[in-house]
This record gives C-alpha cells, sequence and structure tokens, in this order.
C-alpha cells in the first residue's frame, strides 16, 4: 500500500515573519499530490500564518497538563486555538537539554491526542548507542514507553525516527540504514496492532536535504521526513517537496 506522504519543517528556535511570508508564497505556488505538507515554527509564528494555506501547522512542544498553574507552558488546547493540529514530541533536543523523560513524553503524547493534535513522536539513537549495536532496544524502549501501556495512541500518532547522530550534522543516514530501523519500528509495532502498524506514517529526520531526499523517499518504509535545517530556505524546502511527491 502506498502512503500519503508527509513532510514535516522542524523550525526549532529560527524564523521570523518574514519566513513565514516567503515559505507561505513558496509553498502557495505547489500543488500537492500524495503528500501533506506541515510547518512547525515557534509557537509565537503560529498565528502569523494565513488561515488559507494549503499545509497544515504543528507545534514543536506541548504541556501535559490541561491548564493551570504552569508558568511557560503551552496546552494542547491553547495550540488548536492557534491553528495547529500536528505537535512534535519527544524531540533529541527536548529529551537532552529539557530532561524529557520517556515517562513525560508518554504523558504529553496522551494530552494531544486527546485534544485531538496528531503527535509526532520522536525516536532515535545517540552514536554511542549505534556503536555498541543498542539501536534497536534504545528504539524499542522509547516505544514501549508510549505504546504499551496505551496502545490505542499508536493508531493517532506519526513517528519520526532521527539518529542523534544525523541531526544538523550534514551527515544523514544512508537510505539503507534508515530504512533497517523503519522496517524494525513498523515490525516492533506491529506485535501491538498490525493493522494500524502498516498504516502509520513514519518518517525519518536528520539533515535531510535537496539532494539526498529522494533515495531516502524511494524506501518502502519511509513515508516522508521531519526536516530541519533544510527547512528554513524556501526553495529548497519546495524542492524536498517535489521531491516527496515523485
Ligand atoms: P536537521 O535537518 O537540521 O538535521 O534537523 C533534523 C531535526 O532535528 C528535525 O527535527
Amino acid at each position: 500500500m502506498k502512503h500519503q506522504q508527509l513532510l514535516v519543517a522542524n523550525w526549532k528556535m529560527n524564523g521570523s515573519a518574514e519566513l513565514v511570508d516567503s515559505i507561505s508564497a513558496t509553498l502557495a505556488g505547489i500543488t500537492f499530490t500524495g503528500l501533506d505538507v506541515v510547518i512547525c515554527p515557534p509557537f509565537t509564528l503560529l498565528h502569523r500564518f494565513a488561515e488559507q494555506r494549503n499545509f497544515a501547522l504543528g507545534a514543536q512542544n506541548v504541556s501535559q497538563h490541561s491548564a493551570g498553574a504552569y508558568t511557560g507552558e503551552i496546552s494542547a488546547a491553547q495550540l488548536l486555538e492557534a491553528n495547529a493540529t500536528y505537535v512534535i514530541i519527544g524531540h533529541s533536543e527536548r529529551r537532552t537539554l529539557n530532561a524529557e523523560t520517556d515517562e513525560l513524553i508518554a504523558a504529553k503524547l496522551k494530552a494531544a491526542t486527546e485534544a485531538g493534535l496528531t503527535p509526532i513522536l520522536c525516536v532515535g539513537e545517540t552514536l554511542e548507542q549505534r556503536q555498541q549495536e543498542k539501536t534497536e532496544q534504545v528504539i524499542a524502549r522509547q516505544l514501549d514507553a508510549v505504546y504499551a501501556s496505551q496502545p490505542e495512541l499508536l493508531a493517532k500518532s506519526v513517528i519520526a525516527y532521527e539518529p542523534i547522530w544525523a541531526i544538523g550534522t550534514g551527515e544523514s543516514a544512508s537510505p539503507e540504514q534508515a530504512q533497517a530501523i523503519h522496517a524494525f519500528i513498523r515490525d516492533h509495532l506491529a506485535q501491538l496492532d498490525s493493522a494500524v502498524a502498516s498504516k502509520i506514517k513514519l518518517l525519518y529526520g536528520g539533515s535531510v536535504n535537496g539532494e539526498n531526499c529522494s533515495a531516502l523517499f524511494a524506501q518502502p518504509d519511509i513515508n516522508g521526513a521531519l526536516v530541519g535545517g533544510a527547512s528554513l530556505k524556501a526553495a529548497e524546502f519546495a524542492q524536498i517537496c517535489s521531491s516527496a511527491q515523485e
């Protein structure tokens, strides 16, 4: 079965009103066929995007709480009100820099899905874990923390495999390396629900650019990408969108 492809731009703590305008104008000139595009800017820029556009919006984080005395946090309902329909959860930068645990990530996923957001759960290993041949073990743990106790979340999620050694380094995983882990993820999830596992979108992230994207998209278990740096350049991101439709 050919999946509808999904391309997600993670702007991280980059971008401005000017970038909102240039990306919006560039993407407006493309008709997406068999492809959904999601832009995840910093929270403050969500409202800068026009109501009418040919792509969806997402956030880069969400609170596990629904409301209350949580200074600096943003709830899933508030994100929906700001026109976001997706949210990135468990990005390695937040796992490392904000000490997010598997338990917290599971709680965020639950809060997001209950509110009606589609979570994009990020998983991936460090270089050291790969060298020690622990990649599958690490990813299984990250998946099980979310789905083993709450398998119903699986049907509502997207998963992004982002090897930490490939993020922002210019060194993407090879298409074969990425495909092998995507196949592992699908097989692992099939133990919980095989029908959902065959349908779930698995994105690859880590130094995706206009040059390497086609070979990644050609892999059978890669259904799109989570793009960082290259999503900040309108022309290159448009090129990645075109490749995802081929
Ligand atoms: P880069 O594409 O800049 O490597 O970032 C990947 C990433 O972390 C996307 O979430």
